[in-house]
């Protein structure tokens, strides 16, 4: 080969590497106008946060872009959950989850932990297991994690989805071996494994008063009676065009008169696709309810978005013929509902 050959080649493989990383990376955000909802959301008194996908984060840079300018609180979407976190029994994997604890850290932001004990995504290995080796696993589960990130997630979802509708237990491999205890011990063990941590249970549809609320009040309320370290409840608000139940701030101050701290975990407003600018006006009416709401309410103090652009949602990956369900539109430009959370922070 010539000394021209190799230098051609050359140019054409640094070439092909610019462009590669560039695909992968991305551009630079478009900024978004005003203020920072995060630097608006602390003059208020509350952190706002947003799930978190880790893969994009790292690829993505006007993805991580937002999430650090905008946001004061990160929850891992999915890389903290039990098929995540421990897919082999007693191995585990923290790669992904710790990604985006680290990139909280250099943005400044809380995170929130997602979730220790939930029916759902977990691995395999776990629901074969007889009560006795379940309640193991599970004390050494919510040790070993909360353990590796002591100091760097202030927060756990420790019991999430415990309940149905009609105020029903949810039926999981916790209850079903363990019984309805299992939600009091994971408290404990949780306590234990970071005692400065605050603990929380996390609940979807318990947002306005009724049965499946009315039942985790009773539990919230059994397990302060008890003495069981739990600092907070969560409200996930995965919602719609119905909007924001009536009674939620009712609902909230119940929990807060039992001295819990309050968390809206998960907010998001789906829409019946295609999108109308009638449904993205009503859409700015509900998340601007819910910003009310939680300021409403002292005990309020976190409001977090299962993401905040359409792109990246579990909405339509997860109900077909729904979607656009956050703040920001596919190519992360703002849409009505931004501009609403903005002014309902005050900006
Ligand atoms: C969802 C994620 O957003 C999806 O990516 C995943 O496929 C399924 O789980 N309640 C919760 C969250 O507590 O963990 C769920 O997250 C949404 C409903």
């Amino acid at each position: 080969m010539t000394v021209r050959r190799v230098a051609i080649g050359g140019v054409f493989f640094v070439t092909v590497l610019i462009a590669a990383v560039l695909a992968r990376e991305g551009r630079d955000a478009q900024p978004l106008p005003g203020p920072p909802l995060r630097a608006l959301a602390a003059q208020r008194g509350i952190a706002i946060g947003t799930a978190v996908r880790g893969i994009e984060q790292r690829n993505n840079r006007a993805y991580r872009e937002l999430i650090a300018e905008q946001f004061s609180s990160v929850t891992p979407e999915n890389e903290m959950k039990w098929y995540a976190l421990e897919p082999d029994r007693g191995r585990f994997t923290y790669n992904y989850a710790d990604m985006v604890v680290d990139s909280a850290r250099k943005a400044g932001q809380q995170v929130r932990g997602h979730a220790l004990v939930w029916f759902d995504q977990l691995p395999r290995w776990l629901i074969g297991l007889g009560s006795d080796e379940l309640r193991a696993a599970t004390e050494n589960h919510i040790r070993q994690v909360m353990g590796h990130y002591a100091g760097r997630v202030g927060v756990w979802d420790v019991v999430n989805e415990a309940i149905l509708d009609h105020g029903g237990l949810r039926r999981s491999p916790f209850l079903d071996k363990l019984g309805p205890g299992y939600i009091g011990e994971a408290f404990k063990i949780a306590h234990a494994a970071d005692p400065k941590a605050k603990l929380f249970i996390n609940e979807i549809g318990a947002e306005g008063i009724n049965a499946k609320s009315d039942r985790l009040y009773e539990i919230a309320r059994g397990l302060k009676a008890s003495g069981a370290p739990i600092d907070g409840v969560g409200f996930q608000a995965h919602l719609n065009l119905r909007g924001v139940p009536a009674t939620f701030v009712d609902n909230m101050r119940r929990f807060e008169a039992l001295g819990l701290e309050i968390h809206i975990t998960e907010a998001d407003v789906a829409l019946r696709l295609p999108v109308t600018a009638g449904k993205l006006r009503g859409q700015a009416g509900v998340y601007r309810r819910i910003v009310d709401d939680c300021l409403a309410v002292k005990a309020c103090k976190s409001l977090t978005f299962w993401g905040f652009t359409d792109g990246r949602s579990w909405i339509p990956e997860t109900q077909p013929g729904m979607g656009a369900a956050t703040l920001l539109d596919e190519q992360l430009k703002p849409k009505p509902a931004f501009f609403s959370v903005q002014r309902a922070l005050g900006g």
